[in-house]
């Protein structure tokens, strides 16, 4: 008897199955980039690995280089020898690099492109593509434009009935509302909205994904999560290291911009989205679109925004740079390092609940996590010794690392009194699966392939967070004065804290 189970093909169970992406190649552009070489081409051949790309699958890549096919192969070799995640196979490599193909010119070299939609076309021919093709815009922002209307021009960004072609484009978009919108309006110009995948790389992370398992999926949180309960949400990103080497990106970004208005306003809106009636690409982001719709910054900004520059110092034993004197920067810039935000979700779940995001280089840890602290128990039946040391109940998001979440609560110190102090209960992925997490960008590449859109944000998502955020940015470039010096390896500006003692709270030391 034949079990049909025993071709992994035909397997039921096999959970692959669905995600292994069509006939389809990928054209990088920018691929002698930092993004590129790090990040894409290993996650590329972590799929191929995975076995999640189809057999043809082809590798375009598009740069000033002068190499040749096989130079850009030893590149895409020596990149994910380096930086893969799974192991180095040479049976995979194999596959993988007999359709790796390089096309060698600048954005504005209309040559270069007629030869790339050449080649698009002969790998059709040669390795069955079906011609459907996804272009990975990662460039600097200011060459979005140049490069869509490059493809509109050659003909590259039409799909048909038979045919897809798709648009993915790395953040920033835009650096406020005004020019975001514009920008969406030349990408819109050219591809529809359903080709335009906007990556924010936070939201093909397991963790980030885990927010909504652990609220839909479960009972015990959902009654709880809303202002009855919650007394305030925070939402951290710190990082621990500085901005050397990055002054052509960051200077005149700052936190705000590079981190704020993406990935965790993505991360506010998961945490605080209402049920979506299924997880549909379009039912989830209308539920994201109206909480982020609701989302309004507090004022006055003066109290309730805070940001920092981290200034020179010891940080880990070693002696580190302050923004100032790293390269590249201005000795004047006043490009922000540290950024927090106070925000309010005008709803009835919401109403009254502040949720503050914060955002650093140079802090104390790298930490991502979404903490959702909890009200004091309306009554205490305790005498007041015995719960001196007890703190607020708290549900934490571990987003990285340590990917997991931490539930804190009181508990009786063993012994004859009646003394009660915080503990934690921990799950961390590590513990309880013995699979690793792929790399959100693994996740985000497949599901550009399979034409899944659910994890990136549209267009007017896109335009909330930019809407959410350019009051307070105004807000601060009116002000004209410097941010606040901080010392690294601290946790932000003194200013940070005051935002939130205040009202009587004070920022998670992680
Ligand atoms: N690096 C990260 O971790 C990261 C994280 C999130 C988002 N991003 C975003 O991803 C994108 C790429 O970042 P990156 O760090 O990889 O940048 P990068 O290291 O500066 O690389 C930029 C790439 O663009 C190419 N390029 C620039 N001008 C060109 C032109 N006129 N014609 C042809 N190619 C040109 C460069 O090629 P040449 O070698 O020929 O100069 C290079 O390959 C940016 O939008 C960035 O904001 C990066």
């Amino acid at each position: 008897m034949t079990r049909r189970w025993n071709n992994p093909l035909r397997d039921p169970r096999d959970k692959r199955l669905p995600r292994i992406a069509g006939p389809s190649s990928l054209v990088i552009f920018g691929v002698t980039g930092d993004l590129s070489r790090k990040k894409l081409m290993p996650a590329i051949y972590d799929l191929a690995h995975r076995g999640l790309l189809p057999a043809g699958f082809s590798l375009i890549g598009f740069a000033r280089r002068e190499w040749e096919h096989q130079d850009f192969g030893e590149q895409v070799h020596d990149a994910v020898a380096e930086h893969a995640r799974t192991p180095f196979r040479e049976a995979v490599w194999n596959r993988l690099s007999e359709g790796i193909r390089f096309v060698q010119g600048s954005f504005d070299d209309d040559d270069a492109f007629d030869r790339l939609a050449q080649t698009v076309k002969d790998l059709d021919a040669e390795r069955g593509t079906g011609g459907n093709t996804a272009f990975y815009l990662s460039i600097p922002p200011w060459a979005f434009p140049v490069v869509t209307k490059q493809l509109a021009r050659c003909g590259l960004a039409e799909s048909t009935d038979d045919v897809w072609r798709r648009v993915v484009i790395e953040k920033p978009f835009g650096h406020d509302l005004a020019s975001a919108k514009e920008l969406n309006a030349i990408v819109n110009d050219v591809f529809p909205e359903e080709s335009v995948f906007r990556i924010d790389h936070y939201l093909g992370k397991e963790t980030v994904q885990n927010i909504l398992a652990l609220r839909f999926a479960n009972q015990m949180f959902e009654p709880i999560w809303n202002a009855n309960y919650v007394d305030h949400v925070q939402i951290t990103m710190a990082e621990d290291i500085g901005l050397g080497g990055r002054a052509g990106y960051y200077e005149g970004i700052g936190a705000a911009r590079d981190v704020i208005q993406n990935h965790l306003l993505q991360l506010l809106a998961f945490t605080a989205m209402e049920e979506p009636v299924s997880f549909e690409p379009n039912a989830l982001r209308a539920e994201k679109v109206k909480v982020l719709g609701a989302t309004k910054p507090v004022r006055p900004f003066d109290e309730t925004t805070a940001r920092g520059q981290y200034a020179g110092g010891w940080q880990g034993g070693k002696k580190v740079p302050g923004l100032l004197q790293e390269a590249g920067f201005p000795k004047d810039s006043t490009t922000e390092t540290y950024a927090a935000v106070t925000l309010e979700v005008q709803n009835r779940r919401w109403a009254g609940v502040p949720f503050y995001l914060r955002s650093g280089k140079r802090l104390g840890r790298r930490v991502t996590e979404v903490a959702v602290v909890f009200k004091r128990a309306p009554h205490l039946p305790f005498d007041s010794t015995s719960t001196e040391e007890l703190g607020q109940n708290a549900l934490v998001i571990r987003v990285q690392p340590d990917e997991g979440v931490t539930m804190r609560f009181g508990s009786k110190v063993p012994g004859t009194t009646m003394e009660v102090r915080d503990v934690t209960m921990d799950f961390g992925y590590g513990h309880a699966f013995t699979e690793s997490s792929p790399e959100a960008y693994e996740r985000l590449i497949l599901d550009v392939l399979l034409g899944e859109p659910s994890l990136f944000p549209v267009n007017e998502e896109v335009e909330l967070s930019w809407r959410i955020l350019d009051p307070v940015l105004e807000h601060w470039a009116k002000s004209g004065s410097a941010p606040e010096q901080y010392p690294p390896g601290s946790w932000g500006p003194g200013s940070a804290d005051e935002m939130l003692t205040r009202s009587g709270r004070h920022w998670r030391r992680p």
